[in-house]
């Protein structure tokens, strides 16, 4: 498979077309961003851990059922994907409180909720990607109040597996970020990366972030939080 013209360049990532029109390459970035923006580096290494550690994730939910549009990874930086329609919202899960949900509801971080919560927000780069609730994302046209039950369906499955595989690794699963796409025979593919970019990963022991909150909230060993996540999941799936 060959890496052909850019398509698009995120914050994070790179998309590439190849010779195939069902497949991307996705290529990691060193960059990190926070607050839209406002806050930029490079972190060492980040492309490196963030795709060993995607993969490692993605593999592991095709492996148990989950369809992922993960292909294969093809290099220390990338993965070969599977194109789909792209579906603009963004789900998150939080099995702990953090974040944007304890700033904006003054509730402290670290609470265990008896349910798991899923948030949506429209994906508007412009907007700040605002929550949204199910009503305005079907009044937009994005989604349909079936679609929704499926994502969300698929995104508790997604947690259970997670939370499963974290925990193994000492690590408490607090929340994370996914999209999601269609293939064009209509099945959903969690279409994302699973990395410490788009999840909250609390050491159990100590309880130290091991994800980009250690950047967002200037906390230092940003780059040894991701690689102890990579050395983690590699020791326990034998990758
Ligand atoms: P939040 O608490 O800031 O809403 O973030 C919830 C989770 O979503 C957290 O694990 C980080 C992830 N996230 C992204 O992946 N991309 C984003 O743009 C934001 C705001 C959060
Ligand atoms: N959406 C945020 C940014 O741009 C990323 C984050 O905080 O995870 O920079």
């Amino acid at each position: 498979m060959k890496q052909l013209e850019l398509l698009h360049e995120g914050k994070s990532k790179l998309i590439y077309a190849t010779d195939s029109a069902e497949r991307i390459v996705v290529r990691f970035k060193d960059d990190a961003t926070a607050f839209y923006n406002i806050k930029r580096a490079k972190i060492q290494n980040k492309a490196r851990m963030n795709c060993e550690i995607s993969s490692m994730v993605l593999g592991y939910l095709n492996e148990n059922g989950v369809k992922t549009h993960f292909v294969e990874r093809l290099d220390d930086e990338a993965q070969l994907c599977k194109v789909v329609k792209h579906i603009p919202v963004e789900v998150i899960v939080r099995n702990v409180i953090a974040g944007s949900m304890a700033k904006r509801l003054g509730i402290e971080e670290g609470i265990v909720p008896e349910n798991t919560i899923f948030d949506l927000c429209l994906m508007d780069e412009r907007l700040g990607d605002p929550l949204i609730n199910d009503h305005h994302a079907v009044a937009l046209g994005v989604v349909t109040y079936e679609e929704l039950a499926e994502i969300y369906a698929a995104s508790a499955r997604i947690n259970s597996l997670l939370v499963e595989l974290y925990a193994k690794v000492g690590v408490k699963l607090v929340d994370f970020k996914i999209e999601f796409g269609r293939s064009d025979d209509g099945a959903l593919f969690l279409a994302d990366e699973l990395t410490p970019d788009t999840c909250r990963l609390w050491d159990v022991e100590s309880g130290e972030p091991l994800d980009k909150d250690r950047f967002r909230r200037d906390m230092g060993r940003v780059r040894e939080a991701y690689e102890e996540v990579a050395k983690r999941l590699h020791n326990a799936l034998n990758k």
